[in-house]
């Protein structure tokens, strides 16, 4: 949720900047913003729209120097327009800040700097940081930076520089990740990343509480009470190619794509195919506790709550756990009271989710143990969590989140395997299972191969305004999944329902302007899916069926029938999420949305 790049050193800062930018786009992308400091003035250039725009503003003029800051944003507190966007200066133009996150107790130190005779040109809570360092400022920006921050609640990352500071670049965080980034002689700040590996690989994670100062010299990390500190550098394993389209027309499509990889990537190495069980480094300082425990909470946000839903089932499945999914933004609220020895589980893509992030530390601060299932190496929740286990599925961009949630999956499906091992299931009963997943890569081909069918069925039925997803058991979430894709990359409003629920409610909806995509997969519940398709279709409602291969009584049934192969229940939801990935991808194209930057969503949110 909006993207910080800033700059020191020989490079041309305005190309740095906005390149920087075009990379973090996917992160915000309501207004963007960079200030260049020449050596004598600053410049800022900041308007509402893409940084396509910015681009074409910032070609027409030269800046010179060699610092700078630049910001793309997702609007929080004020409309997206040119005056909220960021960079912000101070009243008197001295102090320029680029800040993410949210500063709770803006009003308050707004109106004591009113009374101080600060005039406010913005609506925004960033405006008062920079007025805040410039009134705190005695000659040495690090240090304003650092009283500032004694008195601001709230989250926050910052990059800041000074018209009388041309070599001087302050970055700051608490709660929203920002990372020092190295090479002869220049430094890089930013908030991911994406935005600055064209230039290094060679990173510093701050940690909270971290001041760094960058000058052309070098630069030095301070914690709190103003103590120098040394963090580790850290050497990016992804590459920029990664971080590309490759010729694919978005990232979505790319990362849909990228699953078989993906679902490979989550079990290379973990694998030990002659015990039966999986090897999770990650968890080893942990596995005394784990493998003892009695209770699993799996926590997420959106896509990630999703995978924490089906992870429940494949827990079940496997384990004799007492196992709970929850939202982390209503869990952080709860009043909350564990089973001696429980672990809550966080799963999250970029590893900077707030409400994951807080429900997390709340659920410790109440002597839950914790672990995390995240794709972003060192971010906020990795650290946090301690142990854990990575996805490794490279850099997610698209907005929509895809080739996670069938890691997550995989992973999930580890995790339980490991416990359940431990408890009662057999060697044969690993040996299967693990086979069984070693398939998935191969399997989840076999679907994509579907997808010139699915763009049909795309193109059939994307002007349906109203859709259903059902499914059940090991195929609930899957729907709920489905239905959130199509929302979030179409617009068309979409339902996700356990099927079991239909007759209480939903089932009024149908006719034959609302279609339902039923996924249906042999297994126990079987009969049961075939009696919700058959009450949609006698109420005259469209189907569309996700089914297993050869399955010729759904196809006598349905309108539209997308097969997928067979594989155990409790896995079947890492191949049904597929065709419904592509089934809203296509749906957006032909309705020509934003595939990538879908409106109001930001990829990675880092407020509440
Ligand atoms: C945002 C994204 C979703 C994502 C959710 C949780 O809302 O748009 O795609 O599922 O955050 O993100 P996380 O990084 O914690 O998985």
């Amino acid at each position: 949720m909006c993207g910080i790049v800033a700059y020191i050193g020989d490079l041309d800062p305005k190309e740095v900047l906005i390149e920087g930018l075009k990379r973090l786009e996917y992160r915000g992308y309501d207004s963007a913003g960079v200030a260049v400091h020449d050596g004598d003035s600053v410049a800022v250039y900041k308007m509402a729209g893409r940084i396509a725009d910015l681009e074409r503003r910032l070609s027409q003029v030269k800046l010179g120097g060699s610092l700078g800051i630049g910001h793309t944003r997702w609007a929080t507190h004020g409309e997206p327009n040119d005056i909220n966007a960021h960079p912000h200066p101070d009243y008197h133009n001295k102090v320029f800040v680029v800040h993410n996150g949210i500063i709770e107790n803006y009003l308050a130190i707004k109106k004591e700097l009113e009374k101080r005779g600060v005039r406010f040109r913005s609506e925004t809570d960033t405006e008062v940081i920079s007025n805040l360092i410039a009134l705190n400022y005695t000659g040495d920006l690090t240090e304003a930076v650092i009283r500032a921050a004694e008195l601001m609640e709230g989250t926050f990352g910052i990059a800041v520089i000074h018209k009388d500071e041309p070599k001087k670049l302050v970055l700051a965080r608490r709660g929203s990740p920002l990372i020092v980034g190295i090479k002869d002689g220049c430094f890089f700040g930013t908030s991911d990343v994406a935005a600055i590996l064209p230039h290094t690989r060679d990173v510093i994670y701050l940690e909270d509480n971290d001041i760094a100062t960058l000058t052309p010299d070098g630069y030095k990390i301070i914690s709190r009470g103003a103590k120098t500190v040394t963090r580790l550098l850290q050497r990016i394993e992804w590459s920029l190619e990664d971080a590309q389209l490759n010729g694919y027309p978005h990232y979505m499509l790319k990362e849909i794509y990228e699953q078989p990889e993906a679902i490979f990537n989550a079990m290379r190495g973990r694998i030990d195919i002659m015990e039966g069980v999986p090897k999770l480094g990650g968890i080893v300082p942990v596995w005394e506790e784990l493998k003892n425990c009695k209770s699993i909470i799996l926590l997420g946000c959106g896509t990630s709550f999703y995978a924490a839903l089906a992870g429940k089932y494949i827990f079940e499945s496997l384990t004799n756990l007492d196992v709970d999914a929850e939202l982390a933004s209503e869990f952080r609220y709860r009043r909350m009271s564990f089973l001696p020895n429980t672990f809550v589980v966080a799963l999250s893509q970029s590893g900077e989710t707030a409400d994951t992030l807080a429900a997390m530390r709340e659920a410790k601060r109440k002597g839950a143990r914790l672990l995390g299932i995240v794709n972003v190496v060192a971010s906020s929740i990795a650290r946090e969590a301690g142990a854990g286990i990575y996805n490794h599925a490279g850099p997610e961009i698209g907005v929509a989140s895809t080739k996670i949630y069938t890691s997550q999956l995989v992973i999930l499906t580890l995790l339980a395997l490991l416990l359940g091992r431990h408890q009662t299931l057999s060697l044969t009963d690993g040996v299967r299972i693990l086979r069984e997943l070693e398939t998935l890569p191969s399997k989840a081909r076999e679907v994509l191969k579907k997808a010139d069918l699915i763009e049909t069925i795309a193109q059939r039925y994307h002007r349906y305004n109203n859709w259903l997803f059902l499914g059940r058991k090991y195929n609930y979430p899957t729907a709920l999944e489905g239905a959130l894709k199509l929302k979030e990359v179409s617009y068309i409003h979409a339902e996700g329902y356990a099927a079991g629920e239909m007759k209480h409610g939903p089932i009024a909806l149908i006719n034959p302007e609302m279609p339902t995509v039923a996924i249906i997969t042999r297994d126990e519940i079987y009969e049961k899916m075939i009696n919700n398709i058959q009450e949609v279709k006698s109420r005259r409602g469209p189907v569309i069926a996700v089914c297993n291969e050869g399955d010729e009584k759904v196809k006598e049934m349905v309108d539209e029938v997308i097969e997928v192969p067979e594989t155990l229940p409790f896995l079947s939801p890492i191949l049904n999420v597929i065709p419904l990935q592509l089934l809203a991808y296509h749906c957006a194209r032909f309705l020509g949305r934003d595939i990538d930057k879908p409106r109001n969503l930001a990829k990675s949110v880092t407020v509440e």
